[in-house]
């Protein structure tokens, strides 16, 4: 498979690297199987931290829990940024800085979204994108790469499957624009940025708790195997989230939690 990588030259880019220590390499394809598949692969052979791979689609684009995520053509931001955290800090506050980096991208360009604990965003009461960090470690338990992939849907899908239609929506209405996707790009790595290089100073865990979706309401969720519901109060410094059921208090790490009884 011939892969076209071109630079994308953004004029902002520049005064960004001026103004941020972290330095952003954008390289955009048409389509690949999957932004972090490749990535990884670039990782392990020394590609540096903030190489950013951009695909206008994928044709095996994944998920967490093992799901694929659609990436048609054109819809959406599919991307996917390479780090190499000099500190070690938990995977989850990485997927919660860039839902709180996409999210902040979503309010730079004047539409609202929340996020629902861990890593999705969602625009009303529907999916608009989702966070899939993978990482691989030295043997001293400290990060060799992060690759954190990012998928938004950013303009209304044609050929929605009839699965997605009532679960997934966008963050805009009307015809793709590739300068918008540019423009959310920038803004994302900027926010991003500003979060990561205080690390491991966590300075946005108040910011990503005000954007979720869940504090204060009923939840459903596994909790080794079984099935229980609770109210979801907070996050702790690990980004877990906490749920009160009755007169206990349980630290949630993994999972799923939703606002229907879990089947
Ligand atoms: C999820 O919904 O659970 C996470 C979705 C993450 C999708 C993005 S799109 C860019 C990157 N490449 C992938 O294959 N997945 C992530």
């Amino acid at each position: 498979m011939i892969i076209l990588y071109f630079t994308v030259l953004l004029a902002s880019l520049k005064q960004f690297r001026y103004t941020y220590d972290m330095d952003f390499q954008i390289h955009h394809v048409k389509s690949v199987d999957s932004t972090n598949t490749v990535l990884k692969e670039k990782a392990i052979n020394g590609f540096p931290e903030g190489f950013v791979l951009v695909s206008d689609s994928q044709t095996n684009g994944r998920g967490r829990l093992s799901r694929s995520f659609f990436s048609p053509p054109g819809s959406g931001l599919y991307m996917s940024l390479l780090l190499r955290p000099a500190c070690f800090v938990p995977p989850a506050s990485l997927t919660c800085l860039a839902a709180v980096a996409a999210a902040d991208a979503i309010f730079s360009l004047g539409k609202e979204c929340s996020v629902k604990w861990v890593n999705d965003i969602y625009c009303g009461n529907k999916k608009a994108g989702g966070i899939l960090v993978e990482s691989g470690m030295k043997s001293n338990c400290t990060y060799d790469y992060v690759v954190v992939g990012i998928g938004i849907n950013l303009f209304p899908f044609t050929n929605i499957p009839d699965d997605l239609r009532s679960i997934a929506t966008n963050v805009f209405d009307g015809t793709p624009d590739p300068e918008i996707r540019d423009s959310f790009l920038i803004s994302l790595l900027n926010s991003f940025s500003v979060y990561y290089e205080k690390l491991p100073e966590i300075t946005f865990r108040e910011r990503y708790l005000s954007l979720l979706n869940c504090i204060g309401k009923e939840v459903y969720y596994q909790n080794n195997g079984m099935h229980s519901k609770g109210i979801a109060e907070s996050v702790d410094d690990a980004f877990r989230l906490i749920v009160k059921d009755g007169n206990n208090r349980i630290s949630l790490d993994r999972g799923e939690v939703s606002f229907v009884p879990c089947t």
